[in-house]
């Protein structure tokens, strides 16, 4: 199915594919990683406690000053314009806008957000709010979390807090960021905050944050304009089987009941597949967990699709000689015993090629452009790419320059996978580079830099690495070379 041969794309010096005259060239943040000013008018969320719960972050590291955007939007927004983005994707900290996770909303919060996107206005960059990116409120979370139905009906209340007061201004909303990692690696594994390692709630999570995800989409619909466009950001798993054995092909299919379809099934399919329903049955019970109507309300039509891609996921059956590989890093298990993949735990992950970034994730660009292409067969979207990015290790050299020609070809083969997907006639929307800037990498703390744009994050200044540079030629352009 792959259309990508980056060996090509490297070496040609001829623009390949031209990306459509609209498409939005963009950069993604979210809110915990960036903003800092924890206690300035709100509460603390899951993120908060999480960070400063000795063990859990690389480092003690938390974001109580992040990178400080809540203090320096105006120029890191004149920083965006300087770099010629067209499009911004940030997220809304829920316990800035409505404290406590339920009740009215408070100004003080829906300021500093109607003054971030007027300022995003003002400089042409066209803002997409992601309403919920991991960090719930913890009040919310005292009272059950996500593995809790009412919180489902917390979320739409908050999201119609941020539609009324944002709603004429904000153009493209996406709902939830990767319910996969809230659900399974703040429940499952627990190496994300709340950090709770129960199996069935992690499952419980998944489908209340699918209910959440369709009640703010009736919510968003009735106060948004008609002219809205409403999303959700997806990590769906390119999952490839090691070897096409049947044993390999039957982990794939249970990592993708697990990893995608859990989330696909009811937002565009109709509801739960039986597969996911008959491996999980051992930790809940399906029928008592969905109610009628859950369904049709987590499919309610959506405009777009986010896809956030950072590498493929090879899967096998367990070995069965003793020389079984070392966990691949991206399998959600971090340093926990506790398994993300809930009536799967013993698939085993690999990695892809020995190509990897800083994360240790392997660099395989033909799985967004396989991702794309599947998405587009299966859904029939519109698609957007909401997350795609590297880290690695970035030196500031003697002249205060970062050079990073690393980060520059990951980012070129997986532009060229997304032209290559649009040339094979997907329609993808818009791209959003992980990230604007260096920022709080969750579990690894501040020990990861995704960003185009480097942070000291002792001055808090800002230089724009070789990336950032190459990636406003692109935008000029309009595409690669
Ligand atoms: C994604 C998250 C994002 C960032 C990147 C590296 O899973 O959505 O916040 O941490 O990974």
């Amino acid at each position: 199915m792959t259309t990508t041969d980056p060996t090509i794309v490297s070496h040609s010096s001829a623009p390949r594919v031209a990306f459509p005259p609209a498409f939005h060239w963009g950069t993604a943040t979210a809110a915990y990683q960036i903003e800092g000013a924890a206690d300035d008018g709100r509460t603390p969320s899951i993120w908060d406690v999480f960070s400063h719960t000795p063990g859990k972050v690389v480092n003690g590291d938390n974001g109580d000053i992040a990178v400080d955007h809540y203090h320096r939007f105006r120029e890191d927004v004149r920083m965006m314009a300087d770099l010629g983005l067209t499009s911004y994707r940030f997220s809304l900290s829920w316990s800035r806008i409505q404290p406590t996770g339920r009740g009215p909303a408070v100004e003080r919060g829906l300021d500093f957000y109607r003054a971030l996107v007027d300022a995003l206005l003002e400089h042409g960059i066209s803002p997409v709010a992601t309403l919920y990116h991991w960090d719930l409120p913890q009040e919310l979370e005292q009272a059950g979390g996500w593995p809790v139905r009412e919180t489902a009906y917390r979320f739409a209340e908050y999201a119609a807090h941020a539609a009324r007061a944002l709603g004429d201004r904000v153009p493209v909303w996406t709902t939830l960021n990767e319910p996969w990692c809230s659900a399974f690696l703040g429940y499952g594994s627990g190496v994300h905050a709340p950090g709770r390692t129960d199996p069935a709630d992690a499952l419980k999570a998944a489908h209340h944050l699918n209910l959440g995800h369709g009640l703010a989409v009736g919510a968003l619909r009735e106060l948004l304009p008609a002219s809205a466009q409403l999303a959700v950001s997806l990590n769906l798993h390119m999952v490839r089987p090691l070897t096409d054995s049947a044993e390999d092909l039957e982990a794939a299919r249970r990592i993708e009941a697990v990893g995608n379809r859990i989330w696909t099934g009811p937002m565009f399919n109709g509801g739960y597949p039986a597969d996911l329903k008959a491996d999980t049955a051992s930790f809940v019970d399906w029928d008592e967990l969905v109610r009628p109507g859950d369904e049709a309300e987590i499919g309610r039509p959506i405009d777009l699709l986010g896809l956030n891609y950072y590498n493929p996921t090879i899967v096998s059956a367990p070995q069965k000689d003793s020389e079984a590989p070392e966990p691949a890093r991206n399998d959600g298990h971090g340093n926990s015993p506790h398994s993300p993949w809930p009536g799967s735990e013993d698939v085993v992950f690999h990695l892809a090629n020995e190509d990897v970034t800083a994360m240790n994730w392997s660099i395989d660009a033909s799985g967004l452009s396989d991702s794309l292409i599947g998405m587009h067969h299966d859904f029939g979207l519109p698609l957007m790419v909401t997350e795609n990015g590297a880290a690695f290790e970035d030196v500031v050299g003697p002249d205060g320059t970062v050079d990073d020609p690393e980060r520059i070809r990951y980012l070129r083969l997986h532009l060229a996978a997304v032209a290559d997907a649009i040339a094979a006639g997907v329609d993808v929307r818009g791209y959003y580079l992980w990230s604007l800037m260096d920022n709080f990498e969750w579990a690894y703390g501040y020990s990861k830099r995704f960003g185009i744009v480097h942070v000291d994050f002792e001055t808090q200044r800002r230089t724009p690495k070789s990336s950032a540079h190459w990636y406003t030629e692109v935008i000029r352009r309009g595409g690669l070379d």
